[in-house]
């Protein structure tokens, strides 16, 4: 059964960059339930999509059949060097980071806090997921994913918590994991959220890889850009988001149009904040609320 309950976001935004042009190349890297590709599609536009995820494939290919125009590559974007690609250099380049809704609704990846499952998290095929990291990772270990991914201020506390409790039995489900968080005595940060957030978070980017995934990507993007093409890329945690800021700032065109980089290519920055979504979005898909949206024009 396929799942598609993804909305793809800040679609309006993202159309801004390539209003009134016709034919584009266009790679998105993070296909998700196809949503930001079929609108591209619908425009015209050429699409290599790559996605690591099963439930993507087929989406792929039933939107392959009203639209030859998308290639779809089962990948993780960390590789495309390794893809054999229909079109070398690309003049719209998207990332859409993160986990689709329809992951998220797949109780076997188990992404959420609201329903029990077995502890994965993995929706990338990794090797690694959260019952080898909660059961077998060491405590410095630990230690470094919570204070590094989930920014919990008394991670050693719960690293400590958790090798005691998982000696007297295996942590196998979501729900466990949270009962654990709730009787270790940290102090999560924030009331805003649900306090399993940040320890779910930390999980989740250290099962996936996600940020090495995406630093991995961007020293390799500028080869696959066109001249004057666009990178976007959306953004849902503020780990990300700094990685995200970083690269643009570090391979900038300064005002006298030198790149600040020794190479010899760079960005002009369109976003000196990130965009974020409309309130009437948010409203309609909470899931918007979080991201943020930084691009850059290709200079070489
Ligand atoms: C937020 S969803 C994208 C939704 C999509 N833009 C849409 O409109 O339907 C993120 C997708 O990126 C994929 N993804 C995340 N990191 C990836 C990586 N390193 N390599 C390949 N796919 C990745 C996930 O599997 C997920 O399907």
């Amino acid at each position: 059964m396929i799942l598609d309950n993804h909305i793809p976001i800040m679609t309006n935004e993202i159309l801004s960059f390539i209003d009134g042009k016709k034919n584009l190349s266009i790679l998105d890297c993070t296909f998700g339930g196809g949503g930001h590709s079929k609108m591209f599609l619908e425009r015209g536009h050429f699409v290599t999509a790559i996605d690591q995820d099963n439930n993507s494939l087929m989406i792929a290919k039933r939107l392959k059949k009203s639209f030859p125009n998308i290639f779809f590559h089962k990948s993780n974007f960390k590789d495309i060097d390794l893809l054999s690609l229909k079109f070398k250099k690309f003049n719209f380049i998207l990332l859409d980071l993160g986990f689709s809704s329809n992951q998220l609704d797949n109780d076997n990846i188990g992404l959420s806090f609201k329903v029990n499952s077995d502890l994965n998290m993995n929706y990338l095929c990794s090797d690694l997921d959260a019952f080898k990291i909660l059961n077998y990772y060491d405590e410095e270990d630990l230690h470094r994913v919570f204070h590094s991914y989930g920014e919990i201020n008394q991670s050693e506390k719960l690293s400590k918590y958790i090798v005691q409790q998982r000696s007297v039995k295996k942590i196998k489900t979501n729900f466990e994991f949270i009962e654990i968080l709730r009787n270790s005595g940290v102090n999560f940060r924030s009331k805003k959220i649900h306090f399993a957030t940040q320890a779910f978070q930390a999980l989740r980017i250290e099962t996936n890889n996600e940020l090495e995934n995406l630093i991995l990507f961007l020293k390799k993007v500028h080869k696959y850009i066109q001249i004057d093409g666009h990178l976007a890329i959306i953004s849902f945690h503020s780990l990300e988001d700094r990685i995200v800021k970083n690269f643009f700032k570090n391979n900038r065109v300064n005002k006298n149009n030198k790149y600040y980089n020794d190479e010899n290519w760079g960005f002009e920055i369109l976003t000196k904040k990130p965009l974020t979504a409309s309130k009437p979005e948010i409203i309609k898909n909470n899931r918007s609320r979080s991201a943020k949206l930084r691009v850059g024009r290709f200079m070489n």
